[in-house]
């Protein structure tokens, strides 16, 4: 599906963006591997060649602006050309669920942080690379945005607020874009069980996912890739400025359907 495209992906060294490289270089795209980890991105383009495809691996820091316009220019510069950009990257450090806690307890420094590598890092992503796909006839963004972009949740406000500002950067350069043949898209993934979310993430919390998600199975890095290389290839010409929830149908439902299947179920105990 993605034969003689170029992908540059950006946190691509481990969980959904390591899948999203896999995936492109398995549907035949060259895919230029970026992390801020670089023994990351280089393990994933090893695993890239081993499949039979073709890649190469990039130190970038998506927060820096010569990173990002550097990581750019060395792909078009190996590759001839840019057709796809994955912006994938978010702060995810092991402090987050204890600074992102609430609003009236927030440090600037890591809510600049925070938008500084979500929002700011995308940014430069399309910045860049705009320029590049627009000189090759056009080309196919996806942001990796996430639910909590899309509506209330008593607890990270600002991963919560920079992926609802993902979300608004996509239609943006929609707009801008589309008729010169540049797509921008985004997919927002509830809970994915990437390696780190599998190691930290507390079993009651993924039992609360798999309760308001409404398919059997909680979602594998595998299963947000398929839709980002849905998205960037020619399948999806039509497509853009879409958010696209990829949670098992979590967001289409009331809020309180969850809470009254277990009503329905406790009744029919008793
Ligand atoms: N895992 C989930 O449940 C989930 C849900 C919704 C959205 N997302 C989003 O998906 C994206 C990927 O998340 P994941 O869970 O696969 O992450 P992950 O923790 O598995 O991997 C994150 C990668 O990002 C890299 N990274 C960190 N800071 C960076 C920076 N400044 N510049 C470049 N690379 C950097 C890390 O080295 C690491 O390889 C993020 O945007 C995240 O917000 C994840």
């Amino acid at each position: 599906m993605l034969s003689g495209k170029v992908a540059l992906l950006t946190a691509a060294g481990s969980g959904i963006g390591r899948a999203v490289g896999l995936l492109m270089g398995g549907q035949g795209a060259r895919v230029v591997v970026t992390d801020i980890d670089l023994a990351a991105a280089e393990k994933v383009a090893t695993e890239i060649e081993a499949n039979g495809g073709e890649a190469i691996a990039l130190a970038c820091n998506v927060a820096a602006e010569a990173d990002v316009a550097g990581a750019v220019q060395a792909a078009v510069m190996r590759f001839g050309r840019l057709d796809i950009l994955h912006n994938n990257a978010a702060y995810q450090g092991a402090d987050l669920m204890e600074k992102d806690a609430d609003i009236v307890s927030m440090e600037a420094e890591f809510w600049d942080r925070t938008m500084a590598i979500n929002l700011r890092g995308s940014m430069f992503g399309c910045k860049y690379a705009i320029p590049k796909m627009l000189g090759g006839g056009g080309g196919a963004i996806i942001n990796t945005a996430s639910v909590n972009g899309l509506a209330g949740f008593l607890s990270m406000p600002a991963y919560g607020v920079s992926k609802a500002a993902v979300a608004m950067l996509t239609r943006n350069v929609a707009a801008r874009y589309g008729r010169e043949g540049i797509r921008c898209n985004a997919v927002a993934p509830s809970l994915v069980l990437t390696p780190a979310a599998e190691r930290f993430l507390p079993e009651e919390v993924k039992r609360l996912h798999h309760d308001v998600a409404l398919v059997p199975t909680l979602c594998s890095p595998a299963g947000i890739a398929s839709v980002v290389g849905f998205l960037a290839s020619d399948a999806a010409v039509f497509i853009n400025g879409h958010i696209l929830s990829v949670d098992g149908g979590a967001m289409s439902q009331l809020a309180i359907n969850g809470p009254f299947r277990r009503y329905l179920e406790q009744a029919a105990r008793t």
